[in-house]
């Protein structure tokens, strides 16, 4: 039987040694933290495996984030932590239904989040992260823009870029939307003096009565240099756990104890430990044509992101 020190001491041997170098979504839980190369939000993790010089890559996280690293680096060998680990949002909308309505606005950009299948992005023009929404969307030439899947990030983006002619469909992060008025409600009354910070994925009347709104990696930014004490924390509740750990003198609360991604928290270390050994997780195979197009998704983003 191994400690949890001894296992993650055994996963950093291994990384080494195999010429892995791990990846890890901040929604992962901290045991996983802690033996990562790179710890960030979608787009940090987008520009990290651009630039990863190991020959395989490990992503703790979810599959359309494997799938964009295989996307900037083909000749690597790409392993998703753990193969049931989909996003449910990323499977709302596929590239049947987004040609049928590209076709009804052909003068319209089309912005994936890229919380999207790599399919859905082949017929898409450029992708977004949270932290990145709303330069990309600044710095793009047309005014007319369509933006999926997620209505709720996209009505805070069209908020901030009112220049725009932005148009939503209806989809959105289970997770997130869970969130609600009366949540805030409770949360401020039990904690008057904490600042609420809430990602953009959350309902429109929710980040309304956030003091912050950003990425998951902008949300921590924000705590760690805020000289305020208590945090009521509007994204998924990993994030309540990492601020601990960064800022013990401070106070985290979960603005709902119900808001944890269920496919994020399904990769363990022991998943992590078969993974650097050889034996786990799900290695990214993709069709050339579609990693191809959806590459150019992704490289758009990548230029436009700055
Ligand atoms: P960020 O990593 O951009 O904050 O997005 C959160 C998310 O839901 C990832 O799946
Ligand atoms: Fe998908 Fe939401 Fe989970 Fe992120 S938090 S992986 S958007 S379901």
């Amino acid at each position: 039987m191994y400690s949890t020190r001894e296992l993650q001491d055994e996963i950093i041997r291994l990384k080494k040694e195999k010429d892995v170098c791990i990846l890890v979504h901040a929604y992962q839980s901290h045991d996983i933290w802690e033996v990562a190369d790179y710890v960030g939000d979608s787009y940090g993790l987008s520009r990290q495996a651009a630039n990863a010089s190991q020959k395989t890559v490990l992503m703790c996280g979810v599959r359309f984030m494997a799938e964009t690293v295989k996307i900037l680096s083909p000749e690597k060998k790409v392993i998703l932590s753990h193969k049931d680990a989909g996003c449910p949002m990323a499977e709302q909308m596929d590239a049947e239904l987004i040609s049928g309505v590209k076709e009804k606005y052909p003068d319209y950009t089309v912005v994936a989040y890229i919380n999207t299948t790599s399919e859905l992005k082949t017929v898409c023009d450029v992708c977004v992260t949270s932290s990145s929404a709303v330069q990309i969307v600044k710095n793009i030439e047309n005014p007319n823009i369509l933006f999926i899947p997620d209505c709720n990030l996209g009505r805070w983006v069209a908020d901030q870029v009112p220049e725009k002619n932005i148009k939503l469909l209806q989809g959105g992060c289970p997770t997130h939307v869970r969130m609600s008025v009366k949540d805030v409600e409770e949360a401020k009354k039990a904690h008057p003096d904490a600042l609420l910070l809430v990602h953009p994925e959350c309902l429109p009347k929710v980040t309304a009565l956030a003091d912050y709104k950003g990425s998951t990696t902008g949300i921590m930014d924000y705590a760690k240099k805020s000289d305020a004490k208590e945090f009521i924390i509007g994204t998924e509740n990993s994030i309540v756990q990492h601020l601990q750990f960064e800022c013990p003198e401070k106070s985290f609360y979960p603005l709902s104890k119900d808001c944890v991604c269920h496919n994020m928290k399904l990769t363990t270390l022991g998943d992590v430990y078969r993974c650097v050994l050889g034996t786990g997780g799900e290695e990214i195979v993709m069709d050339e044509e579609v990693r191809r197009k959806a590459g150019r998704c992704i490289n758009t983003m990548l230029t436009l992101g700055g």
